[in-house]
């Protein structure tokens, strides 16, 4: 169970660099098959073709021995990238990985130890589930440790039916699937387990049901883990950690209170929480901010005269009363399980989203008055995007 630490890695991709999709497909036992070596399937020292695109960029991060560490960020930002550099599939240009203080590329693929599972599921097709699972032992003639891990695996993951383990994957569901695809990967022993958004293709229950298993087990074998979503709350509940990305950096890590009471720039607070945070433009004119529309009075020190601020306010945050900003409403959504009511409303045309009671009357053309409560305020300067109050 490794600590794992990058350090200034960058990874640039050619237009003509293949695409890894053959190594995404690939059944995890290749990744413990040292007769197979990575191969970028450019020669070493080529000239570097132009109009490469920065997948990372100098990113340094930490994953603690026994974590699980969630990596959150748009779509195209570098995870994937991220992961496959992880497990040594792809080279950074620059920078360094180590595995518990050893650079990755002194540690044979065999002996680092890696799980992976990802989005589209990787099993042997001609085999049945309950020999997908034990696989690994059976190849490496362990035949005495499958009972007790796999039993306790298949029965955490719900796969114990017999008639589940004695199917083959053609013929199972694709959760079925992912699930066994999840339990080869633990029944492996790996010390490091990545997941590329492996719950993505399964229904909203499937996905509770599925990420509890993995919760469980993941937190039994401790297993350092790296768990890429686009889902915020799988990553809320899976994770130790969460790292924000963005366009090949990490903007932040930290556990999920941390990111949601102290983002440290305005992207981190918009990317993390849902709805996105409320952010308005405005300056500081003496000891208030000024926006479209309306003021605030109260800000913090520090702040420079003149200077272009976000102000930022989570839409749960925001209050409503007789008295306050008036916000027309746009209009509004019913958010049952929670019993709220979404509101979207403008204040001098600038959105702005309202969680409300589910009591709330907010039809369109309605006049809402807000109010924002001076200690659930966010300043972020405008240029940088830094956090400054
Ligand atoms: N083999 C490749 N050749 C060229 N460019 C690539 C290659 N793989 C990834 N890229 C580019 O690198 C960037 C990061 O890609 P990556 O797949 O890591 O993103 P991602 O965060 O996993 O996105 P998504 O959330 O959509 O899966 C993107 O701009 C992508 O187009
Ligand atoms: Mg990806």
């Amino acid at each position: 169970m490794p600590t794992i630490v990058l350090r200034h890695v960058s990874k640039r991709f050619g237009p003509q660099e293949p695409l890894e999709a053959g190594r995404i497909a690939v059944p995890t036992a290749h990744l413990f098959d040292t007769s197979r070596t990575h191969n970028t399937g450019r020669p070493r020292g080529a000239q570097e073709p132009p109009d490469r695109s920065l997948a990372l960029d100098d990113l340094s991060l930490t994953i603690r021995n026994g974590e699980t560490l969630s990596v959150l960020g748009p779509s195209g930002c570098g995870k994937t990238t991220l992961l496959k550099v992880i497990a040594g599939l792809l080279k950074p240009d620059s920078g360094e990985i180590t595995y518990d203080g050893v650079p990755i590329q002194a540690i044979p693929i065999a002996e680092r130890g890696i799980g992976m599972v990802f989005q589209t599921y990787a099993l042997y097709p001609h085999m049945e589930a309950r020999e997908n699972i034990g696989f690994y032992d059976i190849v490496r003639h362990q035949p005495e440790k499958i009972p007790e891990r796999i039993r306790h695996i298949v029965e955490v993951m719900g796969i114990e039916v017999t008639h589940l383990l004695s199917r083959k994957p053609p013929t199972l569901s694709g959760g079925e699937q992912q699930r066994v695809a999840v339990a080869r990967c633990l029944a492996r022993e790996p010390k490091l387990f990545l997941f590329d958004e492996p719950l993505s293709n399964l229904d909203a229950k499937l996905r509770v049901d599925t990420r509890m298993q993995l919760n469980r087990l993941l937190r039994h074998y401790q297993i350092t883990s790296v768990y890429v979503t686009h889902d915020q709350t799988e990553a809320i509940a899976l994770a130790h950690r969460i790292a924000i990305m963005r366009t090949g950096k990490i903007e932040q890590v930290g556990t999920a209170h941390a990111l949601y009471d102290a983002p440290v720039n305005a992207f981190v607070a918009q990317f993390f929480g849902t709805p996105p945070m409320n952010l308005f433009l405005g300056y500081i004119f003496g000891n208030a901010w000024e926006g479209r529309g309306f003021q605030v009075s109260s800000i913090r020190p520090g702040l420079r005269q003149g200077q272009a601020v976000w102000l930022g306010i989570r839409p749960e945050h925001i209050e409503l009363g007789d008295h306050g900003i008036p916000a027309p409403v746009e209009f509004a959504e019913l958010i049952l399980p929670q019993q709220t009511r979404l509101v979207y409303a403008t204040i001098s045309g600038q959105r702005c989203t309202v969680r409300a009671p589910l009591s709330t009357r907010a039809e369109p053309g309605d006049l809402l008055h807000l109010r924002f409560p001076p200690e659930n305020l966010y300043f972020f300067d405008c240029d940088s995007g830094a956090r400054i109050g």
